[in-house]
């Protein structure tokens, strides 16, 4: 029977990858964000509104040197991620994250769905000499080279069918389209009611999201093993309560451990922790979760903290879900704020043996 071998958690956002001397240069890119949902109430404020409503402590400590420590401890954690794959050279790497306006749109939005192609081609975000360093960091972070990504078919089938047998209507996915795009709208509440905000994506060429093609770039350094990828749905309206994914999560594990084969399985949560606002208290009541194995507390986390991007916590929660056998041997926190506004994100690494 395969076996899980080791477990993995990373956060995947550009910020990684960017030099910290770019990090306020990317942090401009907030002001225009609509989707600054903040802590504790979890509503939606403009940039303007919440640097009124936060701490004036948050912007004193934005500071070069506090940056460059911080960029310091998020590469060395990468890096023991990296090293840790590489050590135990997994068969296959079952990789559970989110789309992000991506490959999916609102024709069609499953919560939970098991791509099983071949392959999963990787389209490069594109970068030269003369890209500013945003689009330097997405390049190098979420994939610089075309990649035909292979998948681990056998083992995707096996996971849907014993998915549905366990009663979770999993969604699966054989091949992508040439082009893809749509429209996604993201619903919030605020103190006036509930914002909607659309956004539009023109169809265009696009292969593996970036929650998996982080993974290949900055873990597999674009030499991947075969991948299971796993999209879990994290914005509204369908997105999985948490309690959902810890099932899921769960189930997954039967899955694995029910398929026969001798390959050895790396099994990845990709995501999180809070952003764009930080959100330490639900960073701090995740790790504690995470690190004590208390179900109760990962099943009953707050929804309505685990909104805009922070909604990617519940990816974690599927793998604390599917890890119970193993404990956290490493983890490393780092609490990034880049604007006044409290904005930035709850950067958080993990293994599990
Ligand atoms: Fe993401």
């Amino acid at each position: 029977m395969a076996e899980v071998v080791v477990g993995l958690g990373t956060s995947h956002s550009p910020m990684l990858t960017l030099d910290h001397k770019d990090w306020l240069t990317y942090a401009e890119g907030d002001k225009r964000n609509p989707e600054l949902v903040a802590p504790p109430d979890g509503l939606v404020f403009s940039y303007e509104e919440l640097v009124e409503r936060t701490d004036p402590a948050v912007a004193q400590g934005i500071t070069p040197e506090k940056f460059e420590a911080q960029h310091n401890q998020i590469q060395s954690a990468i890096k023991t991620l990296k090293e840790t794959l590489a050590e135990v050279e997994p068969d296959v790497t079952v990789i559970i994250s989110d789309d992000q306006d991506e490959l999916l749109f609102e024709d069609l939005m499953p919560a939970f769905s098991l791509y099983w192609g071949e392959t999963f081609p990787l389209v490069p975000y594109p970068a030269n000499d003369d890209s500013g360093p945003v689009a330097w960091a997405l390049a190098n972070g979420w994939g610089d080279v075309p990649l035909d990504v292979p998948v681990e078919t056998e083992l995707g089938r096996h996971i849907i069918e014993y998915m549905i047998e366990s009663e979770f209507d999993m969604a699966h996915s054989k091949y992508i389209r040439p082009q893809s795009g749509g429209a996604i709208a993201r619903r919030y509440p605020t103190l006036n009611g509930e914002s909607t905000y659309v956004r539009m994506t023109e169809d265009r060429p696009f292969g593996l999201p970036h929650g998996w093609s982080f993974i290949v770039k900055r873990l597999m350094d674009n030499a991947p093993m075969p991948i299971v990828p796993i999209f879990q749905n994290v914005y509204p309206p369908n997105q999985p309560t948490p309690r959902r994914s810890y099932a899921f999560g769960q189930t997954l594990r039967k899955a694995i451990d029910a398929w026969d084969s001798d390959k050895r399985v790396c099994l990845i949560a990709s995501g999180g922790l809070s952003h764009f606002v930080v959100d330490e208290e639900i960073d701090r009541m995740t790790i504690k979760g995470l690190k004590e194995k208390d179900v109760d507390l990962l099943c009953n986390l707050p929804r309505h903290r685990l909104n805009s991007a922070s909604s990617e916590i519940r990816n974690w929660v599927a793998a604390a879900g599917a890890l119970e056998d193993k404990d956290i041997d490493f983890l490393e926190y780092v609490p990034v704020y880049r604007t006044p506004a409290g904005t930035g994100g709850g950067w958080t690494f993990a293994r599990w043996t």
